[in-house]
């Protein structure tokens, strides 16, 4: 397989293959990504939520992002790597926006930039696509505006909501987005915007209509066992708990002088 660039993912629709896309922050987990053939990574800013611990995605900064980036493109060969633009990387003015999507090309090796938000975004996804740098668009739950929006809730239900994310997608698509990530929303809007759209969608927690689907790799895998997952994360690993039953099998053992044996020995 080739390297899979921006062009080759909306490609992809044209030609009704599915997409899928997950996330990584690790050389190691974007290695065993590419084994698995995975298209697309997302280095995502839910980073700071699933590795650093913080409850929002807000005190992400570029230099965690970059250093993540970097990682994973260092793991990864022929995956499309798109690094997601933390909080107040593109915000504050397009400057701004330009010079940090041109950070995670230059300095991360990434093959395209994330942004959060339609129209209210429009400005910096145009910017960046100016600049030649593929950029994937993101909206209807978009976690960077959670105190705005009073929480993690369902967007676009309703019809006034639902003609307001409509709007969204056609303004990113119209301003340059090569795809665009649809999250927590009604089924069967994702299904009409991607019906409209020439761009692919990726769907997260946006039922099954999408032309690709991403899920947060940590969630996926399991590997807080005990977090309360949303309805739409389906489990395939359980990771979590063998990485806990590993961990007391060598305080067992060390504890007990089984470890280090002979073989482990100089
Ligand atoms: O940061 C992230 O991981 C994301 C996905 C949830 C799409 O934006």
């Amino acid at each position: 397989m080739k390297k899979i660039t921006a062009p080759m993912i909306l490609e992809m629709k044209r030609s009704g293959e599915k997409i899928a896309m997950l996330t990584a922050y690790s050389f190691a987990m974007a290695k065993l990504l590419e084994e698995a053939e995975i298209p697309m990574i997302l280095v995502g800013d839910t980073v700071g939520m699933v590795e650093a611990g913080y409850e929002t995605t807000l005190p992400v900064t570029m230099e965690e992002m970059v250093y993540h980036t970097r990682s994973v493109r260092n793991g990864s060969g022929k995956a499309l790597v798109v690094a997601d633009m933390p909080f107040m990387s593109y915000q504050a003015s397009l400057d701004d926006a330009r010079r940090n999507a041109g950070r995670f090309i230059k300095e991360g090796r990434a093959g395209a930039v994330k942004i959060e938000g339609g129209l209210k975004a429009l400005d910096a996804i145009r910017a960046i696509s100016d600049m030649d740098v593929p950029i994937m668009a993101h909206i209807g739950l978009t976690p960077q505006s959670v105190h705005m929006m009073g929480g993690y809730k369902v967007q676009g239900r309703g019809k006034e909501a639902a003609e307001i994310i409509m709007d969204d997608a056609r303004a990113v698509q119209d301003a340059g987005a090569f795809a665009v990530v649809l999250e927590a929303i009604p089924a069967m809007l994702a299904r009409t915007i991607t019906q409209e759209l020439s761009i692919p969608t990726i769907g997260i927690g946006a039922g099954p209509y999408c032309d690709g689907q991403v899920l947060v790799l940590n969630d996926m895998l399991g590997l807080e066992p005990d977090k309360k997952q949303l309805k739409f994360v389906k489990r395939y690993a359980g990771i979590g708990k063998a990485v806990k039953e590993a961990a007391a099998e060598f305080k067992k053992e060390v504890e007990s002088g089984h470890f280090p044996g002979k073989e482990h020995c100089y």
